[in-house]
């Protein structure tokens, strides 16, 4: 399958993964929606890919995750056929759970479980429309296994819920013309966990570059209809 004039909505794509992978995308030629919290952060994204004679034909969304009601509102007025949806926005909490605000756990649990299901409810008429739609939802390899001796379990408990979320969709699919995949990538050189307060370093040895995961998702989005890479999990195995 090739990516050329696909309509792709990414979530979260004015930072990190969701940056890389609209960017990989529109070189291929793909009509990409992109998706940020912050209207200058998005404003600006769409000059920077400008200047790089990229060209963005598709009206930006701007909406915060957090906000169920505004995903609502603001996610429905995406009309006509979609391709591919990446449920890729998301954010990052470790720390012991006794610790963890209650507003952290709803921040968790809106942004990374919620917000891809309701945008997945408001868009499956959309990519119905579609001669081929895909769906790839963005979760994490903390969501896969739980490492031992270091916590972060409201994340892993709700990327636990992306994966059951996306592995039933899938199934709810199954022989129709639409397929649902996850992604589950280890530890990967992105601000993910900077803007959570946690000083990383920039290149800890247990991350990877995320340009890994792009080719990794072009892999399975290019893929013939025939099949699905219902689930690919990339780890960093070389910790050097
Ligand atoms: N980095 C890793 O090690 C790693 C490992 C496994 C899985 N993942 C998953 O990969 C995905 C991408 O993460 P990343 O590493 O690329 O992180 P990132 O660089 O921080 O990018 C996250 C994206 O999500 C957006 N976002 C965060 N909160 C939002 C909200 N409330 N409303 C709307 N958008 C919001 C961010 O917007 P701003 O630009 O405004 O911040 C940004 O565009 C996430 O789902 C993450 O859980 C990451």
């Amino acid at each position: 399958m090739e990516l050329k004039n696909k309509r792709v909505l990414v979530t979260g794509s004015t930072d990190g993964l969701g940056k890389l992978l609209a960017i990989a995308m529109l070189k291929r030629g793909a009509n990409v929606i992109l998706h940020g919290r912050n209207e200058e952060k998005v404003a600006s994204l769409v000059q920077i890919l400008k200047e790089q004679n990229l060209s963005i034909s598709e009206k930006p969304i701007v909406c915060d995750l957090i906000n169920s009601q505004a995903i609502q509102e603001v996610f429905s007025t995406i009309s006509g056929s979609l391709d591919i949806l990446i449920n890729n926005a998301g954010v990052w909490l470790e720390g012991d759970t006794i610790d963890t605000t209650p507003e952290k756990i709803i921040e968790q649990t809106h942004v990374n479980l919620l917000a891809p299901m309701l945008i997945t409810r408001i868009l499956l008429p959309n990519l119905f429309k579609s001669e081929f739609g895909q769906i790839v939802n963005i979760a994490s390899i903390a969501g896969v296994e739980i490492p031992a001796g270091y916590f972060h379990t409201i994340y892993s408990g709700v990327k636990f819920g992306l994966q059951g979320f996306t592995e039933a969709l899938a199934k709810e699919f199954d022989n129709r013309n639409m397929r649902v995949m996850g992604y589950y990538p280890g530890g990967m050189e992105t601000d993910l966990f900077k803007k959570s307060g946690i000083d990383y370093e920039k290149h800890e040895l247990w991350m990877f570059d995320p340009q890994e995961s792009v080719e990794a998702i072009i892999f399975m989005l290019t893929r013939n209809k025939k099949v699905n890479v219902k689930r690919l999990d990339l780890i960093n195995q070389l910790q050097e």
